[in-house]
C-alpha cells in the first residue's frame, strides 16, 4: 500500500495568500502554454501536462471561490444562458472596405493610382508602401480590453452598433483573456472570427453522427456559433481568430500598420503569416498572385486580399468616403461558391459501380470556371441537404476539387416537386441497383458486364500510376467500349490497327502511337499491375505493400484472408476484398489472359520488411532533386521500406530537399528533422539494414 501514497498530491497550501500566489503562477504558466498551443501551433509540453496543471488550478479555485477572476483560463465557458444579445455602440465605428473584383493587375493598379492621386504624388516620387493581408472569410469582431482584461466582444452589426457576444468569444482559446503588463489601459482589437476548414469538417462530421444539422460552409458555422445565447454551445464549435487592426486605443501610439500587427502578435494575438509589406502596385500584384496560389492550401477560407496603406499618418491624411476608408481596398479572388438553378438530377455510374447523383445546373461561373454539373454525392446527402430539381443551389468549387452542391437556398421552391429517388435499375446496363446495409452508396450489381464499370475499369488500368498507357483517354475508351472493340481488359492488347483506325477521329499515326504505348506498358511492375486491376480498397500504397510482402502475384492470389491480414496496413475489409476478388474465376481468367498477352513484371522473394534499410521510417520529399524525378525518388524510398508522406511533422524521420524547397524545408528545420539532399538520400538507401530488428 505504501507506494500508492505518492499518488496523492502533496497537501495544498492552506493559507489564502499562498493560494493566491500559486493561482497566479498556475494561470501564467497555463496561459503561456495555451498561447504556444493555439496561437503559435508549437506546444512545448504534452497535453496531459497542461491538463494536470489545469485541474490543479480548478481545484485551488474551488477551495477559494473568492479568488476566481473572469480572466482565469478556467472561466472561458460561463454557465449562464443569455436572454438576448445586448447592443453595443462601437467607440470607433467598424467600417467596411471597398471591393475590387478586377483582374490582378488592374485591381491593384487602380488602387495605387487612386492613392497616389489623393496624396498628390508625382511619378518621380517613390512607390507607396502598402501592407497586404488575406481577406478572411469569417465575421468581423471587436475585442475591448481595459487594463489588460477582455471586457467586451462585439460583432460589427451596422458598423455603429453591434451585438455583445463576449460570452461566446471568451471560449475561443486563441483570444487572450488577459494581456501582458505593457498593454495600454484601453485597447480595442479588431479582427476576424472564423472556423478552420479541418475544424469545420470535423464539426459537420460530428453533427452528422449525432443526426444534427450540418453547416453549409465555415463562415455560416462560425457566424451561428458567435451568436449563440448559450456559451456552452459556442464552446463546442471550434472557432479561431486573426487580428488585423485596432479600434479605440488609449495610451499607445503606432507609426505604421505593420507595427500594429507586430505589437498585436507580441500581446498574444494570432496574426496571419501571409501578411507582408509591398512597395507600389507591382508588388501588390505579386502578393495577390502569391496568396491566390496558396489559397487552396491554407487551412482556412479567404475570399481575397486586403491592401492597406502602411503609414498611419498617410491613412489619416487619406481619410474616408462615406463608410469606407480611402486607404484600404479588398481585392477579391473568383468566388468559390455561387447560387444557381438545378435543372435536373442525373445518375452516373462509377468504376466500382457506385451510383452518383449529379446536379445539372444552369451554367454558373464559380472558382474561376463555368460549371454545369456538380456532384450530390449520394441519396443520403440529397435528403440531408433537402435538394430538389428546380431549387436554387449553392455550388462550391475550390481548387481542383470537383464542384459540389453544398446546400439549397431555402424558401425558393415555388410549386410541389417530388423528392429525388435512386433508380432501381442501373441507368447504364439495367442491372439491379442495391444499397448495402449501413452504406450510404447505391451500387450497380452488373460488375464488368456494365459498360460504365468496364469503361472506368479500363481507364483505371491504363492510368499513369497504374499501367501508364499514354494516350488512352476517356473519349477513346468510350468509343472502344461502345463499338464493342473492347469487352474485357485483355482485349486492349488484342486490338489491331484496323479496329483503331475505324474509330471516329483516329488517324493512322495516333492509332500507331496508342498501340506502341500499349506495347510499352506490358513491361510493368507488380504494384502497378495490382493497382491497375481496380480491386476495391486496393490503392497504390496497398498494392505496393502487397507486392513487397508476398513478392509474387500467385502468392497474393492464393493468400488466405489471414495471410493477407499480415500485410502492413491491411485490415479485415481490405483483406476480404482482395480475397473475394481473386476467388472469382472470371477475375483469375482476366489475369491469366493479360499474362498471356505478354504483360510481365519482375517478381521477387517475399520481403522481410524490418530488414529493409528504411523500414519504419517516414520520409518527406520537397523541391526538385538534381537527377531523380519525384516519382523515381518515391519508388526508391518505398522499395527500401520507407513510408513517403506529404507533410512534415514531429513523426517525420527525414526530409529530402532539392532546389526550391519551400515551407516543408522550413518546417523540418523548425522541428529539427534531419534534412538530406539527393546524395544524402542515396547514401542512406545504400546503408545496411538497422541492427537489432527482428524480421
Ligand atoms: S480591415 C477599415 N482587414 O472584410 C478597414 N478587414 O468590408 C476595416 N476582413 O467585414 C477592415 N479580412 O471583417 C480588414 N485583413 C482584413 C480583413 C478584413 C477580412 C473583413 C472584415 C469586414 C470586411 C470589410
Amino acid at each position: 500500500m505504501t507506494e500508492n501514497l505518492e499518488l496523492f498530491p502533496p497537501p495544498e497550501p492552506n493559507g489564502r495568500a499562498q493560494a493566491a500566489i500559486k493561482i497566479i503562477a498556475l494561470r501564467k504558466q497555463l496561459n503561456a502554454w495555451a498561447h504556444e498551443y493555439y496561437v503559435q501551433d508549437a506546444p512545448s509540453v504534452p497535453d496531459a501536462e497542461y491538463d494536470r496543471m489545469f485541474r490543479d488550478l480548478q481545484a485551488l479555485e474551488a477551495q477559494h471561490p473568492d479568488l476566481v477572476t473572469p480572466d482565469s483560463p478556467t472561466q472561458r465557458v460561463i454557465g449562464a444562458v443569455m436572454d438576448g444579445l445586448a447592443p453595443v455602440r462601437h467607440a470607433v465605428p467598424m467600417l467596411s472596405i471597398r471591393t475590387e473584383t478586377d483582374t490582378e493587375a488592374s485591381g491593384a493598379e487602380a488602387f495605387d493610382v487612386r492613392i497616389r492621386r489623393e496624396l498628390k504624388l508625382t511619378p518621380e516620387d517613390p512607390p507607396v508602401e502598402y501592407i497586404v493581408e488575406p481577406k478572411f472569410d469569417g465575421l468581423a469582431m471587436s475585442l475591448r480590453y481595459e487594463h489588460g482584461k477582455l471586457v467586451q466582444a462585439a460583432t460589427r452589426g451596422d458598423g455603429e452598433v453591434g451585438e455583445d457576444v463576449t460570452h461566446n468569444i471568451r471560449t475561443i482559446r486563441q483570444i487572450p483573456l488577459a494581456l501582458p503588463a505593457d498593454a495600454p489601459p484601453v485597447l480595442e482589437v479588431r479582427g476576424e472570427v472564423y472556423m478552420a476548414r479541418a475544424d469545420f469538417d470535423a464539426l459537420n462530421e460530428r453533427q452528422r453522427a449525432q443526426g444534427g444539422k450540418t453547416f453549409v460552409n465555415p463562415r455560416n458555422a462560425a457566424a451561428g456559433a458567435v451568436r449563440q445565447l448559450d456559451s456552452g454551445i459556442a464552446a463546442q464549435r471550434p472557432l479561431s481568430f486573426f487580428a488585423y487592426g485596432l479600434g479605440e486605443v488609449q495610451g499607445a501610439q503606432f507609426a505604421t500598420h505593420h507595427a500594429v500587427l507586430q505589437q498585436l502578435k507580441l500581446w498574444g494575438f494570432p496574426v496571419a503569416g501571409q501578411a507582408g509589406l509591398a512597395q507600389g502596385a507591382t508588388e501588390l500584384i505579386a502578393f495577390h498572385q502569391r496568396i491566390g496560389a496558396a489559397r487552396d492550401a491554407l487551412p482556412y477560407d479567404i475570399d481575397g486580399v486586403v491592401y492597406k496603406v502602411n503609414s498611419l499618418a498617410l491613412q489619416q491624411q487619406l481619410g474616408f468616403v462615406t463608410r469606407e476608408p480611402r486607404w484600404a481596398v479588398a481585392h477579391k479572388y473568383p468566388a468559390q461558391e455561387m447560387a444557381t438553378r438545378i435543372e435536373a438530377i442525373d445518375v452516373q455510374v462509377g468504376r466500382t459501380g457506385k451510383l452518383t447523383p449529379v446536379a445539372r445546373l444552369a451554367p454558373v461561373f464559380v472558382g474561376g470556371v463555368t460549371v454545369t454539373n456538380a456532384t450530390l454525392h449520394n441519396l443520403f446527402e440529397i435528403r440531408k441537404k433537402g435538394v430538389r430539381v428546380g431549387d436554387t443551389a449553392i455550388v462550391r468549387r475550390a481548387g481542383d476539387v470537383i464542384p459540389e452542391v453544398v446546400g439549397v437556398v431555402p424558401g425558393q421552391r415555388s410549386s410541389y416537386v417530388p423528392n429525388f429517388r435512386m433508380p432501381a435499375q442501373c441507368p447504364v446496363c439495367g442491372s439491379a441497383v442495391v444499397r448495402e446495409k449501413g452504406e450510404a452508396n447505391h451500387r450497380c450489381t452488373g460488375g464488368l458486364f456494365c459498360p460504365a464499370q468496364r469503361k472506368e475499369a479500363i481507364l483505371h488500368f491504363a492510368a499513369r500510376r497504374a499501367m501508364d498507357v499514354e494516350g488512352l483517354g476517356d473519349k477513346l475508351v468510350d468509343q472502344l467500349v461502345d463499338q464493342g472493340v473492347i469487352r474485357m481488359l485483355p482485349d486492349l492488347y488484342r486490338m489491331g490497327l484496323t479496329a483503331l483506325i475505324a474509330l471516329e477521329r483516329m488517324a493512322e499515326k495516333s492509332a500507331q502511337n496508342v498501340l506502341a504505348a500499349l506495347e510499352k506498358s506490358k513491361r510493368t511492375t507488380l504494384p502497378r499491375f495490382l493497382f491497375g486491376l481496380g480491386i476495391r480498397h486496393v490503392g497504390e500504397a496497398t498494392a505496393k505493400d502487397l507486392a513487397r510482402h508476398f513478392g509474387s502475384l500467385d502468392a497474393i492470389m492464393d493468400a488466405t484472408v489471414d495471410q493477407l491480414l499480415q500485410v502492413n496496413d491491411v485490415g479485415p475489409v481490405v483483406a476480404e476484398a482482395i480475397h473475394t476478388f481473386f476467388a472469382q474465376p472470371h477475375n483469375r481468367e482476366v489475369v491469366e489472359q493479360l499474362r498471356a498477352c505478354g504483360v510481365t513484371w519482375e517478381e521477387g522473394a517475399p520481403a522481410e520488411r524490418a530488414t529493409l534499410p528504411l523500414a519504419g521510417k517516414t520520409v518527406v520529399l520537397t523541391g526538385t532533386l538534381p537527377t531523380l524525378s519525384r516519382d523515381a525518388a518515391k519508388d526508391l524510398l518505398e522499395a527500401a521500406g520507407a513510408k513517403v508522406a506529404g507533410s512534415v511533422s514531429k513523426k517525420t524521420h527525414y526530409v529530402v530537399a532539392g532546389e526550391e524547397a519551400g515551407s516543408k524545408l522550413a518546417k523540418a528545420q523548425e522541428l529539427g528533422v534531419p534534412v538530406l539532399d539527393e546524395a544524402g538520400m542515396l547514401a542512406l538507401l545504400a546503408a545496411p539494414a538497422p541492427e537489432g530488428q527482428e524480421p
